[in-house]
């Protein structure tokens, strides 16, 4: 999964868990506050009731006192009672409920009878109004302290118990709370961690692999299993090191290549002298001692070997010159067959099928057609080389496009004893060789690399592996 998925689905979950927690949070507290809601109402109810239970009783007394005591100025009291009772009962809203409409009617219902026994008294007296409502007042009042008192007696259990409840929930709410919490932090930081080791995990790979670089490993790969970004940047470092590892070949076959031609130059050039010297000497005494005499074996060796130093000084001195050759137009087919002029004898008493496949044609190019010949020889002695059985060698001419620009590409194709994947990165370098010794002197190829490099040209050599064959492509700017 990607990181950055991850990152997302992380702070997506972290989104979740706060939102969960914050949602539980405003549940439970709205329930408990419904809970306190309903305590704060009882309350209130129970006040109103306290309430009107008072000014109750000192309405009755005053009542009393008006009429058995005799007191006039309390039917002023009992009147400013019964208005304070009614003024509740009309607005209070408690008294709009249902199960206070028993309480108020009986109230209502005692202040009509007070109402009727004060009549009476003005009418026909006290005594008369006492014996005439006495009682049914009486029965009344007990029964409106009775619903009081039920009513009191009801709201308190009310409150006590919506107390209790709004007081668990409340606990409730913080255990759940407490619980929701732990949870989100622990989905959070199984999160978070496995978060941090997909980022650090490969990041110390990568680190160590830089190091393992840093020490000259250049065969290290990093191996990421995951797919992500970071499995991109392994990709890209072992991209580089790959790369690098080629550069490095490079610069090192560049380096050995200037540091030969060099010490070629300066010791090829005072080898040159005395060897012609000695090949010119045996060669002179050979002819005077004739083939019987006892030594001509041992002449005949040394003029071998004096020979073959000279070619091969001849290969180095090649090698190291450094002037401008003579660069002229010319086609890539004629050089070939100039070249073939000079082998195709050897080539067929070898057993070789020489196949040519020249594109006709073909633009001619800038070059100097005679050290391209001795390249071009390099290679085709090679190729006779690896194929001592005989074979084929097919040789084709053709454009190739690279990267947009346009190039004359000659191909040598042969059917040779080949090489395998080490070796075809030693090649092109100086003193690389693996036939036997006093067989080669490794210089063929890498002469041939510089004469392809002074034409601004490219060069490889490819084989499928040992006994597969070898093809050497070579590209000229056109
Ligand atoms: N056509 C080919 N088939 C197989 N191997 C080849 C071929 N051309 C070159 N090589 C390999 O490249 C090596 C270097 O070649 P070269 O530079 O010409 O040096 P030399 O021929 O003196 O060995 C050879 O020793 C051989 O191993
Ligand atoms: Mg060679």
């Amino acid at each position: 999964m990607l990181i950055r998925s991850k990152i997302i689905l992380n702070l997506f979950f972290f989104i979740a868990v706060v939102l969960i927690i914050g949602l539980g949070f405003f549940y439970l507290n709205k329930e408990q506050f419904r809970y306190y809601n309903d305590y704060n109402g009882y309350v209130q109810m129970r006040k109103s009731v306290k309430d009107i239970s008072d000014i109750f009783s000192e309405q009755i007394q005053a009542y009393d006192y008006y009429m058995y005591l005799n007191e006039d100025s309390e039917r002023y009291n009992f009147i400013e009672k019964k208005e304070q009772i009614t003024l509740l009962i009309d607005n209070d809203p408690i008294f709009e409920l249902k199960k206070m409409r028993e309480l108020k009617e009986k109230l209502v219902f005692l202040n009509a009878q007070f109402l009727k026994s004060f009549n009476i008294v003005q009418r026909k007296g006290r005594a008369a109004a006492i014996q005439e409502t006495e009682k049914e007042i009486i029965s009344m009042i007990a029964q409106t302290r009775e619903v009081l008192g039920n009513q009191l007696k009801e709201l308190n259990e009310k409150i006590e118990v919506s107390k209790n409840v709004a007081e668990s929930y409340k606990n409730r709410t913080l255990n759940l709370l407490v619980v929701f919490f732990s949870i989100g932090v622990l989905i959070i930081a199984v999160f978070s961690f496995n978060l941090y080791r997909t980022i650090t995990n490969p990041l110390r790979k990568v680190e160590n692999a830089a190091r393992i670089l840093g020490q000259g490993n250049l065969d290290y790969q990093i191996k990421i299993d995951e797919n992500n970004e970071f499995s991109n940047i392994a990709d890209s470092f072992n991209k580089m090191v790959k790369d690098l590892k080629e550069f490095h070949l490079k610069i090192t076959q560049m380096g050995k290549m200037a540091a030969v031609g060099e010490l070629a130059g300066g010791v090829a050039h005072e080898i040159n002298n005395p060897l012609s010297g000695v090949l010119g000497h045996t060669q002179m005494l050979l002819k005077r001692i004739g083939e019987k005499s006892e030594v001509y074996p041992a002449l005949k060796k040394i003029e071998h070997a004096a020979i073959r130093c000279r070619n091969i000084v001849g290969d180095l001195l090649d090698f190291s010159r450094q002037e401008k050759q003579e660069m002229k137009k010319q086609s890539i087919n004629k050089i070939l067959e100039d070249t073939f002029l000079l082998c195709e004898n050897e080539i067929i008493s070898k057993n070789i099928q020489l196949n040519k496949d020249y594109a006709p044609g073909l633009p001619d190019i800038l070059v100097s057609p005679r050290t391209i010949q001795h390249a071009f020889l390099n290679i085709i002695n090679n190729s006779i080389l690896a194929m001592p059985k005989g074979g084929a060698l097919t040789v084709s001419t053709g454009i190739a496009q690279v990267g947009g620009a346009t190039y004359l590409e000659v191909k040598f194709r042969d059917t040779g004893v080949g090489f395998d994947a080490e070796t075809a990165t030693h090649i092109f370098e100086p003193f690389f060789t693996t036939r036997e010794v006093g067989q080669g002197t490794g210089l063929g190829l890498s002469l041939t690399y510089r004469i392809i490099k002074t034409h601004k040209g490219y060069i490889k050599g490819e084989s499928d592996g040992p006994g597969k064959g070898a093809v050497f492509t070579i590209q000229f700017p056109v």
